[in-house]
């Protein structure tokens, strides 16, 4: 279980994290989406305890991340945006040094389980320096599993990683979350969408959505939306249409280019297209739109003050 409340971090004058509250449950894996410097690597670092928190609190299987650290780091795997790994150790040898770090008792033991969950048992003897970037992944996530906590945080879990092992990193993850609280980090949607319980979509260091993969999607495609062209500039169009009673939203894309939205269920063309012919607009084209999971991301992580030229 992971709860935080109101967490911020500033470095600086640079607020990162802005006041985020949420909650993962023991069996949920929850995905942390955001675009790069949302501030995804720093709400993990606080919750980790390699980074105190500016305001706000948090708790991780019921103890307190600042004041409880220890307790914590006892319960939680953390698999960093960049694994700190020892080139010139054999990959035994690293997650036994890892294993001692955390006072492990039967340490050989929890190695051989462990590397043999993430499919690496044949290379314990290898060095880490000539693994692969996949590979060495799967020792980042060998060491964050070591001593079977009870939430894990992954920070990008398979970024740089080969489809295949994608696949094979995700199908672990999934297995793992079973009975864990995982929280995991990526800017990948058809991750998120696919490994996912339900999905965090963070853009400046705020919260900007939260939902299931599905109805994440459902919200997108919820709203009925339309694109209109007509002929000439269309700005006093678009002023008009957003008065019609029902119109959600009306935004100008380009000189003549116009989108709208209505709830679903409540089709408001008709009412448009009268509307334009007699303000004398010739139309030249009406469709609806379908927005993708990704154009739902770019619309939420947009920047909140377009230029001017937009
Ligand atoms: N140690 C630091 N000192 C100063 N600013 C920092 C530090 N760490 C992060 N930041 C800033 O905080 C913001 C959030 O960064 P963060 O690394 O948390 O983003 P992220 O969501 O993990 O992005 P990415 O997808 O690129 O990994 C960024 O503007 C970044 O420049
Ligand atoms: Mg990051």
């Amino acid at each position: 279980m992971i709860r935080v409340t109101e967490l911020s971090k500033y470095f600086g004058a640079r607020l990162a994290v802005d006041t985020i509250s949420f909650e993962a449950r023991q069996g949920e894996i929850l995905g942390f989406l955001g675009p790069n410097g949302a501030g995804k690597t720093t709400t993990m670092r606080m919750l980790t305890g390699y980074l105190p928190p500016s305001g706000g609190s948090a708790t991780i299987a019921g103890f307190e991340i600042v004041k409880e650290s220890l307790e914590v780091r006892k319960r939680v795997g953390y698999l960093p945006e960049t694994v700190p790994l020892y080139t010139d150790m054999t990959i035994f040898d690293y997650l036994k040094f890892m294993a001692d770090l955390r006072h492990l008792p039967n340490a050989e033991d929890a190695i051989l389980a462990t590397l043999e969950m993430v499919g690496m048992l044949d290379r314990a003897e290898g060095y880490i320096g000539n693994l692969s970037k996949g590979m060495r992944q799967r020792v980042g996530l060998a060491q964050a599993l070591l001593h079977q906590p009870e939430v894990l945080i992954l920070d990008e879990p398979t970024i740089g990683l080969d489809p295949a092992q994608i696949i094979e990193v995700r199908k672990l993850i999934r297995e793992i979350g079973k009975e864990r609280t995982v929280l995991l980090s990526t800017h990948i949607l058809s991750e998120a969408q696919q490994i996912c319980d339900r999905i965090l979509i963070i853009n400046k260091g705020k919260i900007v959505a939260e939902d299931t993969p599905e109805n994440l999607q459902a919200r997108l495609t919820g709203a009925e939306r339309v694109q209109l062209r007509v002929r000439g500039e269309a700005d006093e169009l678009a002023s008009k249409i957003s008065k019609l009673k029902g119109i959600q939203e009306v935004k100008t894309r380009s000189e003549g280019l116009l989108e709208f939205q209505f709830a679903p269920g409540k089709d408001l063309r008709p009412e448009v297209a009268r509307l334009a012919v007699s303000e004398k607009f010739d139309l030249l084209e009406m469709r609806p739109i379908n927005l993708s999971l990704e154009e739902i991301f770019l619309e939420l992580t947009r920047e909140e003050f377009p230029a001017e030229a937009e």
